[in-house]
């Protein structure tokens, strides 16, 4: 027994890995300079201040399972897994395709996987970690074989256009991976999340929900759209990204210097860059596809984990650290010793 902690994953009785990572986005590209044809903003003032350049759009036809079932298809490819191999369906989303049936639910009966159980999971951005982390705890217990883990949103429908300091952040997309048993000293090695309650008003989607029902007299068109008190945001992101990062490393019994694949929440180039230098890591070492995505809440880390490993920057052996934060405020965090894939 090697555990430097007691909760930490290492206590795992089953290690537990990815055995496959898929992605998709909508086709249609919304770059700054269409946006800036109908909202008050500038292209120079949107890359200065988040790094973004485009983002991607649902079409009406287009809801979250969409992207979700597709992501998950490829995912599946990606591991070798059959549908109907799959034991657990945990889709992280706040922007469900409605409040009943689950978006899980549709997405198991849609990818034929007969067999799994599933369930929503919503803290925001920080849902896709939260969903790893969540599902692992299945296969460590020996409770499950394989967990499909799905990120997915379409934020473009949380959009107030006439905000323009939030309409331009944000985009839709979704990410999966398959989760399984790994050899020993692979996979997820390392946790952390957490969440600060006092400072969700800074974040919010007011009405829809049992608070302010759809059917509510008075409701403003805006109190369905996402609200931002942006710079107070900022700070938090700033704190918590480096800060979540080190806590996973040092529940692995790890340090940032044995990182070779920083991969954040892609919300804004400035607060990557900020967790990097909290990290004393290289550019080399932090993956970002920001600027051709935005914030893509719950697709954002599995969208950048696999376009990371289209372009192989992760090999074998690699330790990477996966980040996300978002409304709660919320955060969640996973150090993964890549690779130990096994036969079965
Ligand atoms: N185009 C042009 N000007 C703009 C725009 C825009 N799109 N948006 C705001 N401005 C103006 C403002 O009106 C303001 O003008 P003023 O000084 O005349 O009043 C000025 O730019 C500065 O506005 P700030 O809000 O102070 O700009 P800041 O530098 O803080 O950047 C930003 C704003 C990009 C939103 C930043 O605060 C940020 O990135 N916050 C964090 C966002 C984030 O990470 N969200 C994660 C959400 S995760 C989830 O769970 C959903």
């Amino acid at each position: 027994m090697t555990t430097e902690h007691p909760n930490s994953p290492q206590g795992y009785k089953t290690p537990v890995g990815i055995l496959g990572v898929g992605h998709f986005v909508p086709e249609e590209i919304l770059t700054n300079a269409e946006l800036a044809k109908f909202v008050d903003t500038t292209d120079e003032w949107i890359v200065s201040r988040t790094g973004i350049r485009a983002r991607r759009r649902a079409t009406p036809e287009q809801a979250t399972s969409d992207l979700a079932i597709e992501a998950g298809r490829r995912a599946l490819e990606a591991s070798g897994t059959r549908a109907e191999d799959i034991d657990l369906i945990i889709v992280a989303t706040m922007t469900p395709d409605c409040p009943m049936p689950a978006t899980s639910s549709i997405v198991q009966y849609k990818l034929g996987a007969a067999r799994a159980a599933g369930f929503d999971l919503n803290i925001a951005c920080s849902g896709f970690v939260y969903a790893l982390i969540t599902g692992a705890q299945f296969v460590a217990s020996g409770t499950f074989r394989r967990v499909l883990v799905i990120g997915a949103d379409c934020m473009t429908r949380l959009m107030n256009w006439k905000d323009r300091s939030t309409c331009v952040l944000f985009g839709d997309g979704a990410g999966a991976v398959v989760l399984g048993p790994v050899a020993a000293g692979y996979g997820i090695v390392g946790i952390h999340a957490g969440v600060n309650g006092a400072g969700g008003p800074s974040l919010t989607v007011n009405a829809g929900g049992s608070r302010l029902p759809s059917w509510s007299v008075g409701l403003d068109p805006a109190d369905f759209y996402l609200k931002m008190e942006g710079p107070e945001v900022f700070r938090f992101a700033v704190s918590v990204m480096g800060e979540a990062a080190l806590k996973a490393l040092d529940n692995g019994g790890l340090t940032p210097e044995q990182v070779a694949l920083f991969i954040p929440h892609q919300a804004n180039a400035r607060i990557i860059e900020a967790s990097r230098k909290r990290l004393n890591l290289p550019p080399a070492r932090v993956f970002s596809n920001v600027e051709n995505y935005g914030n893509t809440s719950c697709g954002s880390v599995p969208l950048a984990l696999s376009e990371a490993l289209e372009q192989n920057r992760i090999q074998d052996g690699d330790l990477i650290v996966l980040v996300g934060f978002g409304g709660g405020l919320s955060w969640a965090s996973a150090a993964i010793r890549w690779g130990g894939l096994q036969d079965s």
